[in-house]
């Protein structure tokens, strides 16, 4: 266990809890119109429907296939949005805004002597392009993605691969995500967890709550 915080790594999920990830539609506010929004959350759930569904049948494909193909659902499911934004807004999904708080909070985490990491359902070439874009590539040790198992959280040797790359117990591990379900998933497999509740959420999966709830990364 490292020397200035309780635990050995702060492992955190990629997309909603470092990166913004309406910020794609946000970017391309005035072109995609009033629904902007609704077309912005449907391609999420969306996404995170096929990564669940896909787990499920065993049957992979990766985080990008399903990114464009949820945003192929949700342009249907919007019509008001003119389809020919597509191409400009998957484009603006490999450079998506990091939250504000979060280049200072993983700084001093680091100073204090942690590993940090990401562990994620984005293919390996979506993050270390979204790390590098947001200037995270100098401060986290690792990037670990759900590709090599070619299967989606929540099963559970996804989180696995960082006590198996760290070879540390689950309980010195810290995960943060901003996904209610991710949580569930995390403290299963016995990590320590920090729902970061940025949407103030309210809150599910009783038998498998979180150790603490954060608005936001600040006061990690
Ligand atoms: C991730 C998705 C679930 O980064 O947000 O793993």
């Amino acid at each position: 266990m490292s020397s200035g915080t309780p635990y050995a790594a702060y492992v955190f999920d990629a997309y909603g809890t470092l990166f913004d990830v309406h910020a794609a539609v946000r970017r391309h506010a005035s072109d995609v119109g009033p629904q902007g929004q609704r077309l912005s959350e449907i391609w999420r759930q969306k996404q995170l429907e096929y990564s669940w569904v896909r787990a499920l049948m065993g049957e992979y494909q990766d985080f990008w296939t399903l990114t464009e193909q949820a945003l192929d659902y949700a342009l249907a499911a919007v019509p008001e949005v003119d389809a020919a934004h597509r191409e400009k807004l998957l484009e603006t999904y490999w450079k998506l805004d990091c939250y504000d708080e979060v280049p200072v909070v993983l700084k001093s985490l680091k100073d204090r002597g942690a590993k940090l990491a990401i562990l994620s359902n984005g293919s390996p070439e979506m993050l270390e392009s979204a790390v590098k874009n947001a200037a995270l590539d100098t401060i986290l040790d690792d990037i670990f993605s759900v590709d090599e198992l070619r299967t989606f959280k929540t099963v559970p040797e996804v989180y696995e691969l960082v006590t198996t790359s760290y070879r540390l117990y689950p309980e010195t591990v810290s995960f943060q995500s901003s996904n209610r379900w991710d949580i569930a998933g995390a403290r299963s497999f016995g990590f320590r967890t920090v729902w970061i509740n940025r949407a103030s959420a309210p809150d599910e999966y009783k038998d498998l709550s979180p150790d603490m709830v954060l608005p936001n990364l600040q006061r990690l």
